[in-house]
C-alpha cells in the first residue's frame, strides 16, 4: 500500500530545509524588490504581512494537514477527501509541469551568466547581448524558427542535475541536497548583499524601497499585488506543500513549521529587497539618474540592469556578478526541485512506479520539452506568456477553487483544523477557519476579477490575439482540463485504498495510525 512504503524526511529540520527552498526562488529576488518599491515601498510592508498572516500561513497550515493526513501526493490525497475533488489535483499537476518547463530555463540562463560575468561577456550592451547575441530572439512571437545550443546546453545541465536528485529519492537526495543548498544560498546571498550596501548610492536605492507611501493602502490593486506576492513566493496553490508534507513523520509540528517557513521566505525576500536596491541606487547615483528611471524587476532585472551594475563597478564587479547569478541558480534549483517532484510523486501514486522509473519518464518528459521549446529564437515569448497566464489562471485560480471546495462544499475545514491541532505545537483557532474560509477566498476571487477585466481590457504584452490563444489561454485551460480527463479515467489502487480506508475507520484506527506503522 502507498502509504506504508512511502518514503520519510529524515529530520525536521531537513523537511523545514526543502520547504524553504522550495519558498525561496526567483520570486523573491527577482520580483518581490520591484513589487515591494512599485505598491508603496515600506507601506506595502503592511499589505504584505497581512496578506501572510491571513493567506500565506494559513494555507501553507491546509496544505500540509492534508498531505499529513493523508499521505499522499495531491491527486491521491484529495481523492480521499472526495472522489471529485482529485481533478484539481491534476490540475495542479498540470500546473506545476508547466511551470517546470519555463522555470528551468530562467536558472539555465542564469547559469551561463555566472560564467559571462566573469569576463562581462555583454560589453557595453547588456540589452543587446541578452536579447540578440545569446538568446537570439525572433522579432515575432509563435512558431520556431532556429535553435540556440549556448541556452539548450546548460538547460540540459539543469535538467541532469535536477533529475539526479529527484532520482536520489526524498531523504537521499531532496533532503540532502537542500540542506547544501540553503545554508550556501545565505552566505553568497549575504556577502552580495554586504558588498551592495558598501556602494556609493545605496542609501538613495534604500530610501526608494522603503520610503513608504501611505496612501497606497487605499488603493485595491496594492493589496492584490501583496496576496499574488504572497502565493508565488511561499509556492502555495501548486500542490507542492500537500506533497512535501506526505513524507513527514506522523509525530510533525505542522503549525510551528508553517510559521518557520513562512517567516524565513519574508526574511530572505526583504533580504534580497536590500541587495537588489541598494545596487539600483549605485546604479542610479553613477549615472546621475532617479532610481524610478532603473527599477525594474524580472528579467530586466536579471539579465539587463544586473550586468550593467557589474560592468560599472570600479572593483569586484565579477565577483558581485558571480555571487549574485549563483544565489538564483542555487534558489531556482531547490524550488524547481519542489516542483517537478509533485508530478513524479502524483504518478508514482497513480501507476505504483519505483522513484527511478518514475524520474526518469516523468522528468524526463518534462525535460524534453523544456529542452525543446527553450532555447529556440522564439523561447523567451514563451516563457513570458506561459508564466503569466499559468500563475494568474493557474495557481491564484487552483487555490481559490480549494477553498470553496474544501470550505464551502465539502466543509471540511474543521477536519483539518482537529488534525492539525492533534499534532501541533500552536493550536488553531477559529481565526485560521475565518481567514481560509471567508477572508482568502473573497481576497482571491476580487483578485481573479480584477486580472480578467485587465485581461479582457488589453492583450497581455501586446501579443497578437492568435499566440495569446494558443499559448496563455490554451495553456491555461489545457491544464483545466488535463486535471479533469486524468481524474476520469479509473484507479483501481486507490478504490482498493478507499475500501482500506472505510475498514480502518469501521475498525477505530486513523490514516495517520496506520500510515505510521
Ligand atoms: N516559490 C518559488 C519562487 O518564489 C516558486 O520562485
Amino acid at each position: 500500500m502507498v502509504q506504508q512504503t512511502r518514503e520519510q524526511w529524515g529530520t525536521r529540520a531537513g523537511f523545514l530545509m526543502a520547504a524553504i527552498g522550495s519558498a525561496v526562488g526567483l520570486g523573491n529576488i527577482w520580483r518581490f524588490p520591484y513589487i515591494a518599491y512599485d505598491n508603496g515601498g515600506g507601506a506595502f510592508l503592511v499589505p504584505y504581512l497581512v496578506a501572510l498572516l491571513t493567506a500565506g500561513i494559513p494555507l501553507l497550515i491546509l496544505e500540509y494537514s492534508i498531505g499529513h493526513r493523508y499521505r499522499s501526493s495531491a491527486p491521491l490525497a484529495y481523492r480521499r477527501i472526495s472522489r471529485p475533488a482529485e481533478a484539481i489535483g491534476w490540475w495542479q499537476v498540470a500546473i506545476c509541469f508547466v511551470i517546470a518547463v519555463y522555470y528551468g530555463a530562467i536558472i539555465a540562463w542564469s547559469a551561463s551568466y555566472i560564467w559571462f560575468s566573469v569576463t562581462e561577456a555583454w560589453g557595453d550592451d547588456p540589452n543587446g547581448f541578452f536579447f540578440g547575441e545569446y538568446l537570439q530572439m525572433s522579432e515575432t512571437p509563435g512558431g520556431v524558427t532556429g535553435y540556440v545550443p549556448a541556452v539548450a546546453l546548460p538547460l540540459i545541465a539543469v535538467w541532469v542535475v535536477v533529475l539526479a536528485i529527484l532520482a536520489l529519492g526524498i531523504r537521499k537526495g531532496v533532503e540532502r541536497a537542500n540542506r547544501i543548498f540553503i545554508p550556501l544560498l545565505v552566505v553568497l546571498f549575504l556577502i552580495m548583499v554586504v558588498q551592495a550596501l558598501t556602494l556609493e548610492g545605496a542609501t538613495t536605492g534604500l530610501d526608494a524601497l522603503f520610503t513608504p507611501d501611505w496612501s497606497a493602502m487605499l488603493d485595491g490593486g496594492v493589496w492584490v499585488a501583496a496576496y499574488g506576492q504572497i502565493f508565488f513566493s511561499l509556492s502555495i496553490g501548486f500542490g507542492i506543500m500537500v506533497t512535501y508534507a506526505s513524507y513527514l513523520k506522523r509525530k510533525a509540528d505542522l503549525t510551528g513549521s508553517a510559521m518557520v517557513a513562512g517567516f524565513a521566505n519574508s526574511s530572505f525576500e526583504l533580504l534580497a529587497g536590500i541587495g537588489v536596491f541598494a545596487a539600483l541606487g549605485f546604479m542610479a547615483t553613477a549615472a546621475g539618474s532617479a532610481v524610478d528611471e532603473v527599477a525594474t524587476s524580472g528579467i530586466g532585472l536579471a539579465f539587463i540592469a544586473f550586468p550593467q551594475i557589474i560592468s560599472t563597478l570600479p572593483f569586484g564587479g565579477s565577483v558581485f556578478g558571480v555571487l549574485f547569478f549563483a544565489s538564483l541558480v542555487i534558489a531556482g534549483l531547490s524550488s524547481l526541485i519542489s516542483i517537478v517532484e509533485v508530478v513524479v510523486s502524483a504518478v508514482q501514486d497513480r501507476v505504483g512506479l519505483g522513484r527511478l522509473q518514475a524520474v526518469l519518464m516523468v522528468g524526463g518528459v518534462i525535460a524534453l520539452v523544456s529542452v525543446l521549446v527553450f532555447p529556440t529564437h522564439e523561447g523567451l515569448y514563451y516563457l513570458d506568456v506561459f508564466d503569466h497566464f499559468i500563475n494568474q489562471y493557474g495557481i491564484v485560480l487552483a487555490a481559490l477553487v480549494t477553498l470553496i471546495v474544501f470550505g464551502w462544499v465539502l466543509r471540511r475545514l474543521p477536519l483539518f483544523q482537529e488534525h492539525s491541532n492533534a499534532v501541533s505545537s500552536i493550536r488553531l483557532g477559529a481565526w485560521w477557519k475565518i481567514t481560509l474560509g471567508v477572508v482568502t477566498p473573497i481576497l482571491l476571487g476580487f483578485m481573479m476579477w480584477d486580472s480578467l477585466r485587465a485581461e479582457l481590457a488589453e492583450n497581455y504584452g501586446g501579443y497578437p490575439v492568435g499566440f495569446l490563444l494558443s499559448a496563455g489561454w490554451g495553456v491555461a485551460i489545457g491544464a483545466i482540463v488535463i486535471g479533469v480527463i486524468v481524474a476520469l479515467v479509473p484507479w483501481r489502487r486507490a478504490d482498493r485504498m478507499a475500501a482500506q480506508d472505510a475498514e480502518r475507520l469501521k475498525s477505530g484506527t486513523t490514516d495517520t495510525e496506520e500510515g505510521d506503522r
